[in-house]
């Protein structure tokens, strides 16, 4: 079995060489064939746990990652035990919170096209006046959730989705773990962020899009969340010294979020560096997630041994 494993691996390893990172082949071939011992072994490679490593095959993690059939649900619930624990989220799934939403949702719908208010922030945070963090593409909402329990009474976070059950479902969640710091709304943000930030009383200090839907097709690029009106809005609310982070493991989609604030950098905007061993070549690459808590996709995509694209800006 292990020699099978590890033929299995090569095999996966040559058709990364040979397929271009950003073919929708690739990015699908490698999402949907490893087997659970493959991905155990790509795991010891990485000296990750195995528990995290079942997440790679959930048709429920709202990861975008589906193939039921090699996955138990122990492992699913393992991982979610594991890295999201700390929530004690599992209770609240219990309830009807696993509720099954749809893989994609197209943010050009026309209910998604606004025009879009800002809430009663007061009515939604405890202290509005707390620095804010946005999480554009927030998809399940557990990242946003560790962090605004773990900076409860120094930060606020709002999630924002295409996707109103999930939105509905974070919103729940954050009511039953009593995080009056942290807020989702359903919003196509490339077009909502300007108008929700427009009467925030406090200072946005940090704006995540992480793994974003990588659109492959050349015609649905318009779909894509980043966008000249969505960068016009960060670059118009971020705080001197906020930073923003980008994270992919769709090289080519980092590439194109990055094109997109490119002619801020070096006049607003300065790439963070952080110059420690990694396997990826580009030194320009931030080597980890700063926030130091890890989003589903991205454990699936670090459990599967594969790279993570990162970029980390600051404001200046
Ligand atoms: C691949 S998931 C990643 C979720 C999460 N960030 C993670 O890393 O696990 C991308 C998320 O972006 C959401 N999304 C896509 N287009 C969006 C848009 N224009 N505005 C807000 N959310 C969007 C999708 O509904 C989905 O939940």
């Amino acid at each position: 079995m292990t020699l099978h494993c590890m033929a299995f691996t090569r095999a996966i390893d040559r058709a990364s060489q040979l397929l271009p990172s950003h073919s929708s082949v690739f990015y699908h071939v490698r999402a949907c064939f490893l087997t659970p011992s493959t991905a155990s072994l790509l795991f010891n490679r990485n000296k990750i746990s195995s528990a995290v490593c079942g997440s790679l095959y959930t048709d429920n993690d709202d990861t975008g990652f589906s193939n039921p059939r090699v996955v138990p649900q122990s492992t699913i619930n393992a991982m979610i035990e594991e890295i999201y624990g700390e929530l004690a989220v599992q209770s609240i799934q219990g309830e009807g919170g696993a509720a099954r939403v749809r893989q994609h949702a197209n943010p050009l719908k026309k209910n998604l096209m606004g025009p879009y208010y800002p809430p009663v922030w007061a009515m939604v945070f405890t202290n509005p006046k707390l620095p804010l963090s946005v999480d554009i593409g927030s998809g399940s909402g557990r990242f946003l959730m560790l962090l605004a329990k773990r900076n409860s009474g120094s930060s606020n976070f709002l999630g924002l989705d295409v996707r109103h059950k999930l939105v509905e479902r974070s919103n729940a969640w954050a009511e039953q773990l009593q995080l009056k710091n942290m807020h989702f709304i359903t919003a196509n943000a490339t077009i909502a962020l300007d108008s929700l930030l427009a009467t925030y009383p406090g200072k946005l200090t940090f704006v995540s899009i992480l793994c974003p839907d990588p659109q492959f097709k050349t015609r649905h690029y318009k779909r894509r969340i980043v966008q000249r009106p969505l960068v016009n809005a960060i670059m118009k609310y971020l705080a001197v010294g906020g930073k923003i982070f980008l994270e992919s493991d769709v090289e080519e989609v980092v590439l194109d979020m990055k094109r997109h604030f490119k002619e801020h950098l070096g006049d607003s905007l300065v790439l963070v560096k952080k110059h420690e061993s990694t396997s990826i070549e580009e030194k320009e690459w931030y080597p980890e997630n700063p926030t130091g808590v890890p989003t589903e996709r991205e454990v699936a995509v670090l459990g599967r041994g594969l790279p993570m694209f990162r970029l980390l800006y600051e404001r200046v």
